[in-house]
């Protein structure tokens, strides 16, 4: 849907803007070119990073370096949360998992909407569950085909109903939450509907958090995947007071744009256990120094709304940009981190993130931790890598039941 939608997007494109030249997207290798990167051991201005310890001493600078040039920055100010638990369901999928939501309302902001949370947590379980909590793109409704889950009542993409989610879209995503294969291995899955923290066109901010959030008259102002990214932070806070979570266990995962906000929240946030990229692509987790598939301008042309506004300064001039994203996945270190990729999402440059999560090496290797390790790209659906680990699906951009047999596999590797 969102491929259709970019690509309605590149053919009218022309005709939006008069000044926006069309966009070809490299797809050849040989035209990538050389491209140095910023090396995340040597901070400008700084001594040479040669230790642990003087990495977490710079971690804050690298943070801001995000912050300042990409993301934007993420509003410090704590916000009261007021959670209100919902409806518990003890025997959903079959019985096998308790099904609850959780609406967490912001208590100094009552015009706010809630962030409305679907939690599943396997009945079989012992102890608290490590969860995976990974945002949804179409509202709650979309990732199960359950009839009594309610429909989102917020605005949605499709256009339809007048942007309302409707009884067509539930279940429309469900074939990328394999919530039965997920409670079988132990695993709890919270989400939330990503537009509940910032509805996802220009204008969202409006009705989200960032309406009361942040300084628009900033050039670094947080941008929609700062929001997105924060949400989930909110949502571990939740989770901290429930029971039934291990909140000491909670991996931050998305898809595609929600990629790109669960390392952005992984990063800064480091009670996350763990991350993991489901092809985030540009301005996630492949190169932005690489000409390959998006670029910066092209990001920051088609998603006004999601960057600092100071992102656009580098449309044109990547080379200035002072990070590139394996400082980002370097920032997710010491903590096991998965970035994956599909082979026909050339548009994500599967090969851009190969090259960023190998890059992270010499960050892991302050830990004495073996990062990605093989310095070949590696073949179609083969998974490799240690404390960082990279696969390349055939198959188009997707969460596929191949993705989460390695989620699940790389998950089992934390918790044990
Ligand atoms: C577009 C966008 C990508 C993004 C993707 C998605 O293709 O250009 O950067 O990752 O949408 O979120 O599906």
């Amino acid at each position: 849907m969102f491929r259709f939608l970019c690509l309605l997007l590149s053919l009218t494109a022309p005709l939006l803007s008069a000044a926006q030249p069309t966009f070809v997207a490299n797809y050849d290798e040989s035209k990538v070119g050389s491209y140095p990167l910023p090396d995340p051991l040597m901070p400008p201005n700084g001594a040479r990073i040669t230790s642990a310890k003087a990495w977490e001493a710079s971690r804050g600078y690298w943070l801001n370096q995000f912050a300042a040039h990409v993301y934007g920055q993420t509003p410090t100010r704590p916000v009261r949360l007021r959670f209100q638990p919902g409806e518990v369901v003890p025997s959903a999928l079959g019985g096998k998992a308790t099904r609850k939501q959780v609406a967490i309302y912001f208590a100094d902001y009552p015009a706010l909407p809630p962030i409305n949370v679907l939690i599943y947590v396997p009945n079989n379980a012992r102890k608290a569950a490590p969860a995976f909590l990974n945002l949804n793109f179409c509202g709650n409704h979309c990732i199960s085909t359950e009839a009594d889950l309610p429909l989102s009542d917020r605005w949605v993409a499709s256009t339809a109903d007048n942007h309302r989610a409707t009884e067509k879209s539930r279940g429309a995503q469900a074939r990328r939450w394999p919530l039965d294969t997920i409670v079988a291995r132990g695993y709890a899955i919270v989400t939330a509907y990503y537009g509940d923290i910032e509805p996802d066109h220009p204008a969202g901010w409006k009705t989200g958090i960032r309406s009361v959030l942040g300084d628009t008259t900033r050039t670094d102002n947080w941008g929609a995947i700062g929001a997105w990214a924060w949400g989930m932070s909110r949502i571990l806070d939740y989770l901290q007071t429930d029971p039934t979570i291990d909140a000491k266990r909670v991996i931050a995962m998305g898809h595609s744009r929600i990629g790109k906000a669960a390392l952005w929240a992984a990063a800064q946030d480091k009670r996350f256990v763990a991350a993991i990229s489901n092809e985030a692509g540009e301005g996630g987790a492949s190169l932005a120094r690489r000409t390959y598939g998006e670029t910066v301008g092209r990001l920051n042309y088609a998603f006004p709304h999601w960057f600092a506004r100071q992102y656009r300064s580098y449309n044109e001039n990547v080379p200035a940009l002072p990070v590139d994203q394996h400082i980002l996945l370097s920032l997710i270190a010491t903590r096991p981190l998965y970035v994956a990729s599909a082979e026909e999402d050339r548009w994500s440059d599967p090969r851009g993130e190969f090259l960023s999560a190998k890059a992270t090496e010499p960050v892991y290797g302050l830990y004495r931790k073996t990062g990605l390790g093989p310095a070949e790209y590696p073949a179609v659906n083969t998974s490799v890598g240690k404390n960082v680990r990279y696969h390349v699906r055939t198959g188009p951009h997707d969460v596929q039941p191949f993705d989460w047999w390695q989620y699940l596999n790389f998950a089992d590797a934390l918790v044990k």
